[in-house]
């Protein structure tokens, strides 16, 4: 099965104006040939429509993308954003779920089972990040704590929310500390979570693009993208440099199984 990878880069709470002008030129300069990948952006919320100038009638085929979302509609929600206003703005797909959201911002599995049905309803395409942290996995619950974070996107909303979604495998303590998963161990999580899938719909389980993500860097995305349910990466840290984010891009570019 063919599945067109998807390369996004998180930025997270980095960057200027100056870093959007500069970040987005090169990046449109080197990836405007790229034809096996899909590539986004996640700039921080001020700098959206800023981005979104810059890509737009350009030559490269960059995406937008959001790092949040409310899942209020609109009214007396002060700070928040609304799935509309990111339509309205370009964006195309909304990360939701990521662990320093859990953390330091409290969402639990049911608020983010919300915030994917209304990214759903205007036909947004959500990002949405499980994985486990360093003590679920040294106790083994890898698979359980994925199962857990997926099951309440299926119960609420059935399987087939899942067609035109986004699932980012990111094992917490691979985030941010240079110790990505082996392509080995992220394969098998990779596989668990399909297969998971399958149990409830085969289409959906085998045209749903999984992202790993987790320290990913140049020097290690050309053995992560040889993984049969890798289907690309969402990247922190590395999506920073143009450098180093291109040459994320053009391993999955260049991979094998995306050909
Ligand atoms: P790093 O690539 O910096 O480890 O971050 C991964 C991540 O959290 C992407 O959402």
């Amino acid at each position: 099965m063919y599945r067109r990878p998807l390369v996004m880069g998180n930025w997270k709470l980095n960057g200027s104006q100056q870093m959007v002008t500069k970040l987005i030129t090169e990046l449109r300069t080197t990836l405007s040939g790229i034809q096996n990948c899909s590539v986004a952006i996640a700039p921080p919320m001020v700098y959206l429509a800023q981005a979104r100038d810059q890509l737009v009638g350009g030559s490269g085929n960059i995406s937008l993308a959001a790092q949040n979302v409310d899942v209020n509609l609109k009214g007396a929600f002060t700070g928040e954003i609304a799935v509309s206003m990111l339509k309205e703005i370009g964006v195309e797909y909304v990360i939701i779920g990521h662990s320093e959201r859990r953390t330091y911002h409290h969402e639990n599995d049911e608020v983010i089972a919300e915030k994917f049905a209304v990214l759903k309803s205007v036909g947004l395409i959500p990002v949405l990040c499980i994985g486990e942290s360093q003590a679920e996995n040294e106790a083994g619950q890898t698979e359980t704590v994925c199962k857990r974070q997926l099951d309440t996107v299926l119960e609420t909303l059935g399987v087939k929310a899942f067609e035109n979604a986004v699932i980012a495998y990111e094992p917490v303590w691979a985030i941010g500390t240079g110790q990505s998963a082996t392509p080995q161990q992220a394969q098998k999580t990779h596989k668990f979570i399909r297969d998971y899938i399958a149990q409830q719909d085969a289409q959906v389980a085998e045209k749903i693009i999984i992202q790993y993500g987790g320290s990913v860097n140049a020097n290690n995305s050309a053995e992560l993208f040889k993984q049969p349910d890798i289907d690309g990466a969402l990247v922190g840290g590395a999506s920073l440099e143009a450098d180093k984010f291109i040459d994320i891009v053009k391993a999955a570019e260049n991979a094998q199984q995306y050909q």
